[in-house]
């Protein structure tokens, strides 16, 4: 069954994306159309980003968004080119973004996805030419078709997600995404103008000894993060922090180690969004073997209560998950 072998690497997204779909006997195309529309978006973004030396698009826009941020001109421009690549896709009728307030209502109202999009992570890093990225998150809408989404379509738990990845530009641009089947991961070609596959079926290391978090703000972690904390030291692993979501994500995710963001005495739920940051997250980490915890419970399995929620989270290799867990039950 020719349907059923591993494409090579060096296939085209776009081939992969359809040769999946075939995978898939009822599968209408749409979810294949929508994820085409976001790598079109990031190859836009992608080369604002590598002009943004050249062009008056680094540095603030004078303006904060509803998480009381200043905006960079990009997180501005990232959010228009995705929300109108969805928009012009016509399979999603409903968008969440880290940039505004409310929902977005496409018009798309046969539009049978709501996308949840982080479209410039990592913003503080523009101007001085470090790794950002785009997180993003589909679900299926539960409200009939024929009208725009609803908050319940936008406040699913990250279990049901049916789609979600990461566009990481760095040193080169990946896409990295799932749809419940493994992770893959293409790189871009600029010349080319494509993505190829790059990185097949990937599986995080269960464990590792690298340890990312803003340290800075460690005295004000609950005794049980700066027990879990103390530990990596004591264990010799190495600090990595970049302080760009997606940048650290991705290299523990191929090299093994835990990212953590935990409740601070400036953030009292953690930094991290859980529509748009720790969910699509979770779900590649724990398709690649690893762990994603809020300290407590999986995050997958919250239950939004708001579009732009914060939560507490402990995400990586499975053995270090747990025993982040571990020591936080113990200190309860
Ligand atoms: P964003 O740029 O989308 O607002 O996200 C910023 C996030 C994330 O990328 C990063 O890991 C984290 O903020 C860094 O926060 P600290 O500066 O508090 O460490
Ligand atoms: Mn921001
Ligand atoms: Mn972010
Ligand atoms: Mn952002």
């Amino acid at each position: 069954d020719h349907n059923k072998l591993a494409l090579p690497v060096g296939a085209t997204l776009d081939r992969f994306i359809m040769r999946k779909q075939e995978d898939f006997p009822y599968a209408t195309g749409e979810l294949s159309q929508l994820l085409r529309d976001i790598a079109l978006a990031a190859k836009i973004v992608n080369r604002e980003i590598n002009r943004s030396g050249l062009i008056d698009i680094a540095g603030a826009y004078g303006n904060q968004n509803v998480q009381g941020e200043d905006q960079q001109k990009l997180d501005v421009v990232a959010n228009i080119r995705f929300i109108r690549a969805l928009r012009n896709g016509g399979e999603v009728c409903t968008i969440i973004s880290e940039e505004d307030e409310e929902m977005i209502q496409t018009g798309n109202l046969q539009g049978k996805y709501v996308v949840a999009i982080d479209p410039l992570d990592g913003s503080s890093n523009i101007d001085v030419n470090v790794s950002i990225g785009t997180i993003f998150s589909i679900y299926r809408r539960m409200s009939p078709t024929g009208r725009d989404g609803t908050a319940a379509d936008c406040l699913q738990p990250g279990t049901h997600q049916v789609a979600a990845g990461y566009v990481i530009y760095g040193s080169s641009t990946m896409m990295v995404y799932t749809t419940g089947n493994g992770v893959n991961g293409f790189t871009y070609e600029p010349s080319l103008g494509e993505f190829f596959l790059s990185h097949p079926d990937i599986q995080t290391p269960t464990t590792g000894t690298v340890y990312s978090v803003n340290e800075g703000s460690s005295a004000t972690f609950e005794p049980a993060v700066g027990a879990y904390l103390q530990q990596c030291k004591e264990q010799g692993f190495s600090a990595r922090y970049i302080g760009s979501l997606v940048a650290d994500f991705h290299r523990n995710l191929l090299k093994g180690g835990i990212y953590f963001y935990p409740a601070t005495t400036k953030s009292p739920n953690g930094k991290l969004r859980l529509m748009y940051e720790c969910n699509p997250l979770a779900f590649i980490v724990e398709q690649a073997g690893g762990k994603s915890s809020s300290g407590t419970r999986r995050t997958m399995e919250i239950e939004p209560q708001a579009l732009h929620e914060r939560c507490p989270v402990f995400i990586g290799s499975k053995d270090l998950v747990e025993e982040a867990e571990r020591l936080i039950a113990q200190h309860a």
